[in-house]
C-alpha cells in the first residue's frame, strides 16, 4: 500500500511500487488528465508536480511518490474553477488539439511556484521539456507571460460571430485534462490488443500452432492472423486495396502488423516477442528510389513490376520554346527525407460489439472513411459501424489512414468484448504513414526583365510500401509545380514509387512543401542572375485574379500574393539592411535572409469533395450544430459554430456540438487538403440559412427578420412587428428530438484534369509569402532561425486568433522539415532520436492576414491549415544561402550537410 497526497487528498494505492505513476493515476485512479505520449520522458506530456516541481510522471515509480505530494491538472481546479493560468491559456488560444495541454499547464505552473513574474527566457526554460506539435508555442509562452486576472471576452453579438477571436468551445476540457482523447475512455471490461509486427524491412514469415503459447498464457484470449480478416486489403482508394490488416506470409516495411494477441493487458504485455511462434525469411530491402528503378529490381506489388505506382502530369505551351525564348535559366536538384507526423498523442482507442453493430471510438481524422473501410475489411455494409471520434491530439494527415480500426474492431467481433488498445511511440512511428521523400530536379527561365517563361519539373516520391496517399500526392504535385506564378511553358510530371520503406501518404501539404523548396530556389537563382530583388522577382511573376494557372485554370478572384509580398516588403527591406550591417563584423556567425512564397489548391484535385451538416432546435429552444468534420486541433468546431450562428442570426452561446459521431452527423469529408473551413463551412452556413428560411417562413417574415431564443420558443423582429414561435408546441422529429432541422451541402466546382493535366483540380487556392532571417555558425554548420514573418491571404479569417494559431504551428513544422526532422526506420522511432522543434527552437514570428476574400468561401473564407507550413522551409533555406553562399540539395539541413555545402560553394567559388 503506498500513501501520498494527490490534489490536496490523501490516497492509498495498493500496487506494485514499482508501476510508472503515469499509469497508476490513469488506470486506478482514473485521472487521465495525464497524458502519456511516449512513456520515455521524451514529451512530457504526462508532466505533474511531486512536491511542486514538475517531473514526468512515467519516468516516476509509484513507491518514490510515498509520504509525497502529487498534483495533476485536475488538481488546479478542483472546484470547476479555472485558475488564472489555465485562464490565461483559454484566452490566448494556447490550446489547439490539447493532448500537451496538461503538461503544459503543469510545467508553467511549476514555475509559477517560484516565480510570479518569469521573463520569457524563463518561461521558454521552463516549458523545454514539453513538445507541442500543433502551436508552435507561441500562444503558449504569451499565455504564461500574461497570467493576470483578466474579465472573460464579451461573448461576440448576433451576427458578428464570424471575424470575432472567440475561444475555443471546446477549449476548456483541453486545458482542465478532462477532454477523452483514444487513450482516456473505455469500457470496464475491455480486452488488451497488441499487434506484432515485422522487424525487417522485406521478408516472408510461417506461422507455427500457437496452442503452446496459449497454454502458457491462459490470459490470452484470442490470436488474430490473416486468416481472420475476411477482405485483407484496404487502401484510401476504392480500386487499390493493397494493404493487408495482418500480412498474410510476406512483409514489404518494419513496423507492418503480422499478428495480434488480445486478452487481459497484464498477460498481453508480458509475452516476450521470442515466445511468438514465427520463423522469418529476411531479405533485402528495396528502400531508396533509385534501387526500386534500376532494372531487376525486385518488384513490391505484382500489379505494378516497375514499381512505379502512378505518374502525374501538367503540360502547358511547349517547354523547349520557353527555355529558347529565356535570357536566364536556372535548375536545381533537391533531395527530402522520411518525415514523422509525430503527434503527441499515439493512436488509441476501444471497439465494441452492439448487437449485430461494431462502434469504434478512436482518434481519427476521418470518421466516415474509417466505417467504409473498417465496414469493407469485415465484410459488413457500412450501416453496422458507428464511429464515434475520440478527441485527436494531433494527426497532420496521419490518422486519415487506418491504423488500429480494423484490429480492434475483428477482435472485439469475434471476441464478443469491447478491446482496446494504445499504440506504444515507437509502434506509432514504425507502423504508420510519413511524408513522401522527394527528389526532385526542376528548371525555370524568364527573359531579361525577370518574367517567367519556362518551368520544367520532374519529380519522384517514395510512396513506400503501400499507396495510401501517393496518387494524390503524385497529382498534386505537378499541379503546384510552378509554385504561386504565372509561366506560359510548363512541363511538369511526377511519379509516385513503391520501396520497402513507410507507407507515405498525407502529411500537412501533399508533396507541395517539397516542391516549394525546388521553385523557390529557382526564383531566388533567377532573381539573382538578372541583378533583381528576391521579393520584387517574385511580385512581379505573382499569379493575380484574372491569371491563367499551368493547368489552364482562369483565376477570377482571391489570389492574394501580391498584397502578401507587399505586406512583407517594409520587414524585409529592413532585416536586408540591418543583416548587412551585421554581417560587416566578420566571425563565424553569419546571417541571412530568405523569402519563400507558396499558393495551395483547397480541396480535393479533381475529385467530388462534397460536405454536409445539420443544425437542429429542440423544444427548449436549445440550438445543436450536428457537425461531421472532426476537430483535429485547427479549431473547425469553433469556426462552424461561428459560421452557422451568423447564418441564422442567433448567437454562438446558444449552441452545443456533436462531432463525428457517424450515427449522428452527416458526412463532412476528411479533415485534410485544409478543406473544413471552405467545404465544410460552406456546409454550415447553408444549414444554418436553411434552419433560418423555416423560422422566417413559419412567422411570415422577411429576410431582415431579427430573431431572439427564448425557453422554449424563438422570436422574430421586423419593422415593429413581432412574432412568437413556440417551439413546445411543435413535434419533435429524428432520433436527436429536434423540432426543426436545418440542412446544408456544399461540393467544391471542379473539373477532371484532361490528360495532359489541364482542367479545373480546386475551387479555390491559398497564397502566403514567409521571410525568415536566420543566423549561420559556419564553422558548427548550426542554424538559428531569429525571425520569420508570415503573410496569409485566407479569404476572410473566421477566427483570427485560431488562424494565427495555425500560422505558427505550420511555421513550427516548417522548421522542423528545413532543418532536423529526418526519420530513419530502425534508428529514429521514438521522440528522443527523432526530433522536433522544442519552444527554444521557435523564433519571433510575426503574423500578417491578408484577407483577399473568395466569392464561393463561407463569408470569404478558404483555408490555412496546409498554407501556413509551405513557405517556411523554403524560406530558411534560402536564408542559410543568403548568408553563406550554400545551396542546400538534401533536406533537412542538418550542420553536417550545412558545412558540406558550404565547403563545396568555397571550392565552386575557388573554381
Ligand atoms: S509520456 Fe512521459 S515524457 Fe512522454
Ligand atoms: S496542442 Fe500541443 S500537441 Fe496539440
Amino acid at each position: 500500500m503506498i500513501r501520498f497526497a494527490l490534489n490536496g487528498r490523501s490516497t492509498e494505492v495498493a500496487a506494485p511500487s514499482g508501476r510508472r505513476l503515469s499509469d497508476v493515476l490513469r488506470e486506478d485512479l482514473g485521472l487521465t488528465g495525464t497524458k502519456v505520449g511516449c512513456n520515455a520522458g521524451d514529451c512530457g506530456a504526462c508532466t505533474i508536480l511531486l512536491d511542486g516541481e514538475q517531473v514526468c510522471a512515467c519516468l516516476v515509480s509509484l513507491g518514490q511518490v510515498e509520504g509525497r505530494e502529487v498534483t495533476t491538472v485536475e488538481g488546479l481546479s478542483p472546484d470547476g474553477m479555472l485558475s488564472g493560468l489555465q485562464q490565461s491559456f483559454h484566452r490566448h488560444g494556447a490550446a489547439q488539439c490539447g493532448i500537451c495541454t496538461p503538461g503544459m499547464v503543469m510545467a508553467a505552473a511549476s514555475l509559477l511556484r517560484r516565480n510570479h513574474r518569469p521573463s520569457q527566457a524563463e518561461v521558454e526554460d521552463a516549458l523545454g521539456g514539453v513538445l507541442c506539435r500543433c502551436t508552435g508555442y507561441r500562444k503558449i509562452v504569451e499565455a504564461v507571460l500574461d497570467v493576470t486576472p483578466a474579465p472573460a471576452p464579451k461573448p461576440p453579438r448576433v451576427g458578428t460571430a464570424v471575424g470575432a477571436r472567440l475561444s475555443k468551445l471546446d477549449g476548456l476540457a483541453k486545458i482542465t485534462g478532462s477532454e477523452r482523447f483514444g487513450a482516456d475512455a473505455f469500457p470496464a471490461d475491455c480486452l488488451w490488443l497488441r499487434a506484432i509486427r515485422s522487424p525487417h524491412a522485406s521478408a516472408g514469415f510461417t506461422l507455427d500452432s500457437f496452442k503452446a503459447l496459449r497454454r502458457r498464457h491462459p490470459g490470452l484470449a484470442l490470436v488474430l492472423t490473416a486468416a481472420d480478416v475476411p477482405d485483407n486489403g484496404f487502401g484510401i482508394y476504392p480500386d487499390i486495396k493493397d494493404q493487408p490488416v495482418l500480412a498474410q506470409g510476406l512483409v514489404r516495411y518494419r513496423g507492418e502488423a503480422v499478428l495480434a494477441l488480445v486478452g487481459d493487458r497484464v498477460t498481453v504485455e508480458g509475452i516476450a516477442d521470442n515466445e511468438i511462434p514465427i520463423t522469418w525469411d529476411p531479405r533485402p530491402p528495396v528502400t531508396e528510389i533509385e534501387a526500386a528503378l534500376a532494372p531487376g529490381a525486385p518488384v513490391l506489388h505484382a500489379s505494378h513490376p516497375d514499381n512505379v505506382l502512378i505518374r502525374g502530369l501538367v503540360k502547358k505551351g511547349a517547354l523547349e520554346t520557353g527555355l529558347a525564348q529565356a535570357a536566364v535559366r536556372a535548375s536545381t536538384a533537391i533531395e527530402t527525407s522520411w518525415v514523422e507526423h509525430a503527434y503527441i498523442e499515439p493512436e488509441a482507442g476501444y471497439a465494441r460489439r452492439a448487437g449485430e453493430r461494431i462502434e469504434i471510438f478512436a482518434c481519427t481524422q476521418t470518421p466516415y472513411m474509417d466505417r467504409d473501410e473498417v465496414a469493407h475489411v469485415m465484410r459488413f455494409d457500412p450501416a453496422r459501424i458507428r464511429i464515434i471520434p475520440s478527441a485527436c491530439g494531433g494527426g497532420f494527415g496521419g490518422k486519415l489512414d487506418l491504423s488500429l480500426q480494423p484490429l480492434i474492431a475483428l477482435a472485439a467481433w469475434k471476441l464478443d468484448r469491447p478491446v482496446r488498445c494504445t499504440y506504444s511511440r515507437p509502434e506509432s512511428m514504425r507502423s504508420t504513414t510519413k511524408r513522401h521523400p522527394a527528389r526532385i530536379r526542376a528548371e525555370a527561365a524568364c527573359d531579361q526583365e525577370g518574367r517567367l517563361l519556362a518551368f520544367g519539373m520532374e519529380a519522384d516520391f517514395n510512396t513506400g510500401a503501400y499507396a495510401s496517399w501517393g496518387p494524390t500526392v503524385a497529382n498534386r504535385v505537378p499541379v503546384h509545380a510552378t509554385g504561386p506564378y504565372k509561366v506560359p511553358h510548363v512541363l511538369a510530371r511526377s511519379r509516385a514509387i513503391f520501396t520497402n520503406g513507410p507507407p507515405a501518404g498525407a502529411f500537412r501539404g501533399f508533396g507541395v512543401p517539397q516542391v516549394a523548396v525546388a521553385h523557390e530556389a529557382l526564383m531566388d537563382d533567377l532573381a539573382e542572375a538578372i541583378g533583381m530583388d528576391r521579393l520584387e522577382f517574385r511580385h512581379l511573376n505573382a499569379l493575380r485574379a484574372g491569371d491563367e494557372t499551368a493547368t489552364g485554370q482562369r483565376l477570377t478572384a482571391s489570389a492574394g500574393l501580391a498584397r502578401c509580398l507587399e505586406a512583407l516588403r517594409r520587414p524585409w527591406r529592413r532585416a536586408l539592411g540591418d543583416v548587412e550591417t551585421i554581417n560587416r563584423t566578420g566571425g563565424a556567425l553569419k546571417r541571412g535572409v530568405g523569402i519563400g512564397c507558396m499558393w495551395y489548391g483547397i480541396g480535393n484535385t479533381s475529385l467530388p469533395n462534397p460536405s454536409a451538416m445539420r443544425v437542429g432546435i429542440s423544444r427548449e429552444g436549445k440550438l445543436t450544430l450536428y457537425s461531421g468534420a472532426v476537430d483535429i486541433g485547427q479549431g473547425s468546431n469553433t469556426i462552424m459554430v461561428q459560421i452557422c450562428a451568423d447564418a441564422l442570426g442567433l448567437p454562438v452561446g446558444a449552441f452545443r456540438l456533436v462531432t463525428g459521431d457517424t450515427d449522428r452527423t452527416l458526412d463532412a469529408g476528411k479533415t485534410s487538403a485544409s478543406r473544413q473551413a471552405f467545404v465544410s463551412g460552406n456546409a454550415a452556413k447553408a444549414a444554418g440559412e436553411d434552419l433560418r428560411r423555416q423560422l422566417l417562413r413559419m412567422a411570415n417574415m422577411g429576410e431582415g427578420a431579427k430573431l431572439e431564443l427564448g425557453e422554449g420558443r424563438v422570436l422574430l423582429k421586423e419593422a415593429g412587428r413581432r412574432k412568437t414561435i413556440e417551439l413546445g408546441k411543435l413535434e419533435p422529429a429524428g432520433p436527436e428530438g429536434d423540432v426543426l432541422t436545418g440542412e446544408g451541402r456544399f461540393d467544391p466546382p471542379t473539373t477532371a484534369l484532361d490528360k495532359e493535366g489541364q482542367g479545373v483540380p480546386y475551387a479555390t487556392y491559398g497564397f502566403a509569402a514567409q521571410m525568415a532571417e536566420v543566423e549561420v555558425d559556419c564553422e558548427l554548420g548550426s542554424c538559428k532561425v531569429l525571425r520569420i514573418v508570415a503573410a496569409h491571404d485566407v479569404g476572410k479569417a473566421i477566427n483570427p486568433t485560431q488562424v494565427e494559431g495555425q500560422i505558427h504551428g505550420g511555421i513550427a513544422q516548417g522548421l522542423g522539415f528545413a532543418l532536423m526532422e529526418e526519420y530513419v526506420p530502425g534508428v529514429s522511432e521514438n521522440l528522443h532520436d527523432y526530433l522536433i522543434p522544442t519552444v527554444g527552437d521557435l523564433p519571433e514570428i510575426e503574423v500578417i492576414i491578408v484577407e483577399d476574400a473568395e466569392p464561393l468561401g463561407p463569408y470569404g473564407a478558404k483555408g490555412i491549415g496546409e498554407p501556413a507550413l509551405i513557405p517556411t522551409a523554403p524560406a530558411i533555406l534560402g536564408a542559410i544561402r543568403h548568408a553563406t553562399g550554400a545551396r542546400i540539395a538534401r533536406l533537412p539541413a542538418t550542420p553536417e550537410r550545412v558545412l558540406a555545402a558550404i565547403a563545396a560553394e568555397g571550392e565552386g567559388r575557388t573554381k
